[in-house]
């Protein structure tokens, strides 16, 4: 490849002009098969969920539950941005889940575990036998822990099913469970229990991933000794064992702190525990999610609308039934797990698969393999991973013998091609594919086609869902119309069941990031003034469809998930030969976007590949490895504005290949040939393999 094509194709990609370039794409029709067994067939449903019927529409999602107190207030708007969803309503979100399917489905899979190892045959855990695990686990909080309703607990947790066991166990009390992305390093996790003020830690001893058995243990003492720098005190760390009765992590356990949960399980055997009826408006869990500053967000979701909003999306859009097979391959430690592999498939008394390990694990075929041992018939990924899979196995579905009905897509935009060959080699022609588009702040799909009703157009996440009223917004706070070609800012008009509470103990940062930029009038208590910001840009086809082009603000998405470029900064600096960092994000293949880094040094420290290797350590250890840099350049100087301002984008365009426009009103212009010299070589440099303007 000439260095001119691959210049040409990084530069194809920015956001702006996939927006411009991507050609209106044909559509594809759901099958007559599908259709008729769909949930939802009801041609008006979107009229049945308009304007003229909000909020009311949203009692068919509430009544999907069962309360132990009924509501009296669809939405109470009251305190603007702090709306209230089915006020006066009580219920439990374990009962839900759990006890009421026991009557019809007792003896049914809740939940297929599968290892990463292959030779570990499946483990089914029946409704039955999740009752009891939760209820002893439910017991062990209460009486060991002395957790009660409203105190937090983190979970630092991997990928088996002790995770969910606790989640229920804590929604079955009242605890509000902060799940940590298993992934994520023990610092990370350690500012995460500071910051909900958690004095008790659940973790694991190790877990499988790509074929070695993970030391995860370390983690938790790190995480204890971050939050205790922070000033929170940790009482008590629990320890899963990936193997009951045996310790597989070197780090020794701390006597008086650390308890293997399966020994003091013992003592709560065949234990009950009464569920405790929450408001419909008290916390469920935390899920922290990058922002543009470098404290990530504790996103608060509460109990009745999130669960009302995840049954009623799980039902319509993933179409669940309670004879499906349904396997999301994303983790739990994620929004999506936690609403379409635990609460959304659990409502719906459906079989969920939990998968601990990575999808090519020990070989590309893994994940079809496993759809056609369970019977898997709903299968949900992200474009990160069917690009993945695509690229090393085109081929390989086809040789396995499963059939999927439907399948997902969710976190980021997925390109058209890959949209086809999931659509055909994944899903053999046979399965609608729902391309949804939503973020850890919105509890549940808020763009999407109904399956039955809509054609499928690849790229676009689809029209609203029902109930949803978005509106796309310029920077001079016009609306942006279909059609038009333009894309502006993504915002939602309405409150929705799902919508997070708050931000934990922080009700100004959530007003300031959401709402301050579009509110129309900060005195009024009527929503029509309180537009949602997504911090997305978009743009409207004509027929409605909505195409999400990536974050307008400093957040990268990586395989689908958010990164905070300040986050990112912060790590690199505590490197001590660091005197500035600069993070942007550049095109991937695989995962969409990775950061790159740049830094410079204090006066007197040499440049060094040391300096750079430690860069990428300290991303790790304070973030995880979804932080790895692509690369780290050590720049003599950062480009600056005369007020000394870092221009990251002139850093993002050089990174990405791109033009760096004009750059002549910089303090130090000299330096940005001198960077792009070092990142692109001599022959970009002098013009050769530019882009054509
Ligand atoms: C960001 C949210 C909750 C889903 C998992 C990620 C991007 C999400 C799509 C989609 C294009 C998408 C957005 C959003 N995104 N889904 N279907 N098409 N972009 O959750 O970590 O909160 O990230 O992911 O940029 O803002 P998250």
């Amino acid at each position: 490849m000439t260095n001119k094509t691959h210049t040409e194709e990084r530069t194809e990609a920015t956001e702006a002009q996939i927006a411009v370039h991507w050609k209106e794409e044909q559509y594809f029709q759901p099958s007559k098969a599908f259709i008729e067994q769909a949930n939802m067939r009801d041609p008006d449903i979107r009229k049945k969920f308009g304007e003229d019927n909000f909020p009311d529409c949203f009692k068919e999602y509430a009544d999907m539950l069962t309360w132990s107190t009924p509501y009296s207030t669809v939405l109470d708007t009251n305190n603007p941005p702090f709306w209230k969803w089915f006020t006066g309503g009580k219920l439990n979100a374990c009962f839900n889940c759990v006890d009421r399917h026991l009557a019809q489905y007792r003896n049914k899979a809740a939940f297929i575990f599968v290892g990463e190892l292959e030779e570990d045959p499946p483990v089914a855990l029946t409704y039955q036998e999740l009752y009891v695990r939760v209820n002893e686990m439910a017991a062990l909080l209460r009486d060991f822990c002395g957790l009660k309703a409203g105190d937090r607990v983190t979970l630092h947790l991997p990928m088996t099913l002790d995770l969910p066991i606790t989640m229920l166990a804590c929604a079955r009390l009242g605890v509000i469970h902060s799940q940590v992305f298993g992934g994520f390093s023990g610092q990370s996790c350690g500012s995460r229990i500071q910051d909900s003020g958690s004095r008790i830690l659940i973790s694991a001893d190790a877990y499988w991933r790509s074929g070695k058995l993970i030391d995860h243990k370390v983690n938790a003492d790190i995480a204890v000794k971050t939050a205790k720098e922070m000033g929170q005190e940790v009482d008590k760390v629990l320890i899963w064992q990936r193997y009951p009765g045996k310790y597989s992590s070197p780090a020794p356990m701390v006597e008086g702190r650390d308890f293997f949960v399966n020994d003091v399980l013992e003592r709560y055997k065949g234990k009950r525990v009464e569920p405790v009826s929450m408001d419909a408006e008290a916390p469920l869990f935390l899920m922290y999610s990058s922002g543009t500053t470098g404290k990530p967000k504790g996103c608060q979701h509460r109990t009745g609308g999130y669960l009302a909003y995840v049954a009623g999306t799980s039902k319509y859009i993933q179409d669940i039934h309670p004879t499906d097979t349904y396997w999301c391959m994303a983790d739990i430690g994620w929004i999506t797990g936690h609403s379409y592999i635990v609460y959304g498939p659990l409502l719906l008394a459906a079989t969920s698969v939990v998968y601990e390990g990575t999808p090519t694990y020990p070989d590309v075929r893994r994940p079809w393999r496993i759809a056609e041992r369970l019977g898997v018939n709903i299968f949900h990924t992200s474009p990160t991973a069917v690009r993945a899979l695509r690229r090393q196995g085109p081929e390989e579905p086809r040789k396995c013998n499963y059939h999927f009905k439907h399948m997902t897509t969710v976190g980021e935009p997925i390109e058209p091609s890959a949209w086809r060959w999931y659509y055909e080699e994944v899903g053999k022609g046979e399965a609608v594919i729902v391309d949804t588009w939503w973020q850890t702040e919105n509890g549940g799909f808020l763009c999407s086609t109904v399956p039955a009703l809509d054609a499928m157009k690849p790229g676009s996440a689809g029209p609203a869902l029902p109930g949803i009223y978005p509106v796309i917004y310029d920077d001079d706070d016009k609306e942006v119309p279909k059609g038009s070609g333009q894309a502006g800012n993504m915002c939602i008009r309405n409150p929705w069941p799902g919508i997070m509470q708050t931000i934990w103990g922080n009700d100004q940062r959530f007003v300031d990031t959401y709402y301050k930029r579009y509110c129309k009038n900060p005195k009024s208590k009527d929503w029509r003034d309180w537009p949602y910001m997504s911090g997305d840009g978009a743009m409207q086809a004509e027929d409605g469809y909505f195409r999400i082009l990536g974050r307008l603000d400093d957040v990268i998405n990586v395989s689908g998930h958010r990164l905070g470029t300040k986050e990112v900064e912060s790590a690199c600096l505590t490197v001590p030969e660091v005197a500035e960092a600069a993070v942007v994000p550049v095109m991937d293949e695989i995962k969409g976007r990775v950061p790159d880094v740049y830094v410079s040094l204090t006066p007197g420290a040499e440049n060094s590949d040391d300096i750079a290797k430690r860069v990428v350590k300290a991303c790790e250890d304070m973030i995880g490895k979804i932080a790895r840099p692509r690369q780290v350049f050590i720049v003599p100087d950062m480009p600056k504005t005369r007020s000394g301002k870092i221009m990251r984008r002139v850093l993002g365009a050089i990174s990405n290949g791109r033009d760096v426009g004009d750059v002549t009103t910089l303090a130090n212009a000299a330096v940005v040939d001198e960077i792009r010299t070092m990142v692109q070589g001599k022959q970009a440099a002098s013009g050769e393999g530019q882009p054509k303007q």
